[in-house]
């Protein structure tokens, strides 16, 4: 072979070898799909990459609403009925049924060490909005109002300074009673 042609040949072996093994870890079932599966290599470095840049793009930087008992005790009751379902509630021991068996398991946003405290609220904002692809994080923009939206971001961006009229719409029994969750 001339040493151009074995080039060429070589190109296009090279070019093609990572598209091939790449079907057949897939077609295969080498991929992990069941929740308990262990990650595929490099998943949680590449998703959190992803979500980085995506957010620093485009999160906003403030939020419209205050802070205020009104929306937090609204943003509460948001939580309850969308979010608690998964994430949990102030004290609760246990993960929820749900995010026990999920992949990745949801952070209970109550508990201190998972807290979302100390991400600036239109980041949370941003999550809540879009969701979080292949992880079991909804977005809400379909089903929630803007308004709703920085409410229970809102409460998250405060979780650890609740006054207790707020903190008493987060138990368990709570009188979920919620203004329609849809105001499109
Ligand atoms: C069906 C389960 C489910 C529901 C319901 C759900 N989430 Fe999530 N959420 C998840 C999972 C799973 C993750 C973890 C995603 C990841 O690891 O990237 C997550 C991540 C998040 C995060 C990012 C946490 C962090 O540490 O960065 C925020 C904030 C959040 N959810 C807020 C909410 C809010 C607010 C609601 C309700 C309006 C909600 N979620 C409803 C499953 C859920």
């Amino acid at each position: 072979m001339k040493r151009g042609s074995a080039f060429l040949l070589g190109l296009i072996i090279g070019i093609l070898i990572l598209p091939v093994i790449g079907y057949i870890y897939f077609r295969f079932g080498y991929a992990p799909i069941a929740t308990a599966a262990p990650p595929m290599p490099f998943e949680k470095k590449m998703a959190r990459m992803a979500l980085r840049a995506r957010i620093a793009a485009e999160a906003p930087k403030n939020s419209p609403m205050q802070a205020d008992p009104a929306n937090l005790t609204a943003g509460a009751k948001i939580y309850v009925a969308n979010c608690a379902f998964c994430h949990g509630l102030p004290g609760q021991k246990d993960i929820p049924a749900a995010g026990k068996g999920m992949f990745p398991v949801p952070p209970q946003l109550f508990n201190p060490d998972e807290m979302v405290t100390d991400d600036p609220v239109g980041q949370t904002y941003w999550k809540v909005t879009n969701g979080i692809r292949m992880t079991g994080m909804p977005s809400f923009n379909k089903s929630l109002s803007p308004d709703q939206m920085w409410e229970v971001s809102l409460l998250l961006a405060n979780a650890d300074k609740l006054p207790d009229n707020v903190k008493a719409q987060l138990q368990p029994g709570a009188k979920t009673t919620i203004p329609p969750t849809s105001t499109k």
